[in-house]
């Protein structure tokens, strides 16, 4: 079942009205990873900020289904109730927060054992790291897994994700996929994840490819990443790396 549907969206910006995205439409099953592909500029974080309902961007036609409950014109405190959250491109770095007031921040309810096995679940030593601060003195993969446990606090039913991987290592990438997957399994919630990286298809169900603020094609995920790397030209390095798409 569709947990999430995107039918015709059209959004401005709201500085300059310059229309950004034109008649997107896609679905989000329930408890999927669904992947949203394009080259740089081609409105993937636009799509995000707008299904979040920040206000920066207008709606100016189309309609988003969440919960069967037509969200469109709903504020972003309405949509956060309703069990979407939304994790930035750029991390934030909070000066002086522990691990433990971080996470309890957008959750007040939340137990120090669920902290603790929230710690557990992405992959850090709760005892380790609860009482840890949340700032420079945390390595990248450190802090990129910190702010994916205080989405997980928020007990989220759409998690969207922009670009958690760029910037990390072939290593720490594979580890954040696992972490992902961990993170579907145990919460039941369905992931939005903004990714230019191939390898993200281990972990994917489906994907949508937006180009030009459009959406070019939208379903399982191999025959989608295929339309993208053709339209890059770059099946080749795809393939090399990726053997899992050889078959594509
Ligand atoms: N406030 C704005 N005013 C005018 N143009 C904007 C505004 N915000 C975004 N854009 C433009 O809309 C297009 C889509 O931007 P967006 O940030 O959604 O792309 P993206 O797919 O996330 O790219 P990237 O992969 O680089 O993160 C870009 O051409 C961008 O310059
Ligand atoms: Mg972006």
């Amino acid at each position: 079942m569709a947990l999430l549907k995107i039918k015709n969206l059209s959004v401005k910006s709201g500085e300059n009205n310059k229309e950004i995205l034109k008649n997107i439409s896609l679905e989000i099953d329930e408890k999927s990873i669904h992947v949203l592909m394009g080259a740089n500029g081609s409105g993937k974080s636009t799509l995000a900020y707008a299904l979040m309902g920040i206000s920066r961007f207008k709606v100016t036609g189309g309609s988003v289904i969440f919960l069967n409950k037509n969200i469109t014109k709903l504020s972003i405190d309405q949509r956060a109730k309703m069990g979407m959250t939304l994790a930035f491109q750029e991390p934030a770095i909070f000066e002086g927060i522990s691990v433990q007031d971080f996470l309890r921040a957008g959750n007040k309810k939340i137990s120090r054992k669920k902290t603790e096995e929230i710690l557990s679940l992405i992959g850090l030593e709760p005892k380790k790291f609860i009482n840890r601060y949340v700032d420079q003195t945390l390595s990248g993969g450190e802090r990129k897994r910190i702010e994916l446990a205080s989405v997980i606090a928020l007990k989220p039913k759409l998690i969207i994700l922009d670009e958690p991987d760029a910037g990390l290592d072939i290593i720490i990438y594979r580890e954040l996929y696992g972490i992902l997957e961990n993170i579907k399994r145990e919460t039941k919630a369905s992931i939005l994840l903004i990714s230019h990286r191939e390898e993200v298809g281990l972990i994917a169900d489906r994907a949508t490819f937006l180009r030009r603020g459009k959406t070019i094609c939208s379903g399982p995920f191999r025959p989608v990443m295929r339309k993208y790397c053709q339209s890059l030209k770059r099946k080749e390095i795809c393939l090399k790396t990726m053997p899992c798409l050889k078959n594509l």
